[in-house]
């Protein structure tokens, strides 16, 4: 990824070059200044004007998600007293919208969440295609290098459910060749920059269970996006063959350039969840991390059925997921209409299926040993997890 921090390089020097104080700057750096280089493992964004913006729109989250939610769930708490009915009512969603549908300050904590969220990607895209030579050319010269390997396949069948803007990301996962780009700046806004040397994804790795046996020969991570939980998981367990699969080609493209990177030796493939093409019984775990949320229930069923598929007897599966974390929030009517809004405003297009499905019920549905109570750690939603074992 040097080429990113290059582009700033050029630009000081040309500057330098037309200002007589700055011109012994350049002499002193000839050609290349210092690179501007990392917050730990992530590289900084290539121009200060675009870094101070995306800073800003993470500030901003942090308010609109923090204080403003509260204010927002405050005023729903009033709505709902002043009609008589108790703040933990669970009603139906037309009802909830004709309460909380119109409340100013409701409206102005969701509408700034989404407009800060959007404005947020349409900058990351401008930059990255503003630039598209320069991005590509650094991923075409990662594709075939190692450590580690990337399989691609443009010929793929690709599902619709695969095919939306989630999270209003442009292009989704499988319709931008920048997808894995701004999935991971972008996410860096999500996780309100307490990510940057991968200290999320390391937290989850290290909660996953092990098989009964502790045998841990071939793991597979399925939805991987940019690939840090596959990293991560190498990093615990170095002996094991690490896969990490995608149905978006710029997703393994940019996990495997970043792994090659970081100088771990995990596999990236472009291929379905629900259709990994690895034999029966092969891994002794299987994980995924916030993938359920993002597909459709019947491609949820399928990629579960998989999961259990390729497990060996006495193998886990540990899906991690907000809503597989154990005691499940309770429902609310002011949560029915937030799941309504992440869902119609957001544009996390399954969001309200995947808050109604019992995940445990699926994992048994598939065979597997589920378990309400698997490992938590503050790292995973501060809650205990739902995981699943292959009977022996
Ligand atoms: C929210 S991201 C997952 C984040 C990632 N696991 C991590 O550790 O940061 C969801 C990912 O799942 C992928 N995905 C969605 N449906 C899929 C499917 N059927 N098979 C494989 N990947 C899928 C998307 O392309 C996207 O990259």
């Amino acid at each position: 990824m040097i080429d990113r921090r290059r582009l700033i390089n050029l630009s000081v020097t040309s500057a330098a070059l037309m200002l007589p104080s700055l011109r012994s700057l350049a002499k002193s750096f000839p050609g290349d200044l210092d690179p501007r280089g990392t917050i730990g493992r992530l590289e900084r964004l290539p121009k200060l004007d675009l870094e101070a913006r995306e800073d800003l729109s993470t500030d901003f989250r942090i308010f609109v998600n923090g204080d403003l939610r509260r204010k927002a769930r405050q005023r729903s708490d009033a709505i709902l007293k002043a009609k008589g009915l108790p703040a933990d009512a669970d009603l139906p969603l037309d009802q909830t919208m004709e309460l909380f549908g119109n409340d100013p300050l409701i409206a102005v904590s969701n509408h700034t969440w989404k407009n800060n969220q959007d404005l947020m990607w349409r900058q990351l895209h401008a930059e990255f295609h503003g630039n598209a030579d320069q991005f590509l050319t650094e991923m075409e010269t990662a594709d075939m290098r190692g450590p580690g390997s990337l399989e691609l396949n443009p010929t793929m069948h690709i599902p619709d459910y695969a095919k939306h803007e989630i999270h209003m990301q442009p292009g989704g996962y499988v319709g931008d060749p920048f997808a894995g780009h701004m999935y991971h700046y972008g996410t860096n806004n999500f996780y309100t920059a307490r990510n940057n040397q991968d200290e999320m994804h390391q937290g989850y790795a290290n909660a996953v269970p092990l098989p009964v046996d502790g045998k841990v020969r071939r793991i597979l991570d399925l939805g991987v996006s940019c690939g840090q939980l596959t990293v991560a998981l190498k990093q615990r367990f170095p002996d094991a063959d690490v896969w990490g699969l995608d149905v978006g080609g710029p997703m393994v493209r940019y996990a495997h350039m970043r792994a090659v990177d970081l100088g771990v030796d995990v596999r990236f493939a472009q291929r379905l969840a629900e259709d990994s093409k690895f034999p029966d019984g092969h891994f002794d775990i299987v994980t995924s991390y916030i993938l359920f949320h993002e597909v459709s229930y019947p491609a949820c069923q399928a990629i579960m059925k998989e999961a259990a598929r390729v497990l060996r007897p006495g193998g886990v599966f540990f899906p991690m997921e907000v809503k597989m974390a154990r005691p499940e929030p309770k429902r609310t009517a002011f949560g029915r209409f937030m799941n309504w809004f992440t869902q119609a405003g957001i544009n996390e297009r399954w969001y309200m299926d995947y808050m109604d499905t019992d995940y445990s019920a699926e994992i048994r549905a598939v065979g597997l040993i589920a378990n309400d109570q698997g490992p938590t750690s503050d790292r995973l939603f501060g809650r205990h997890n739902v995981m699943g074992t292959k009977p022996t």
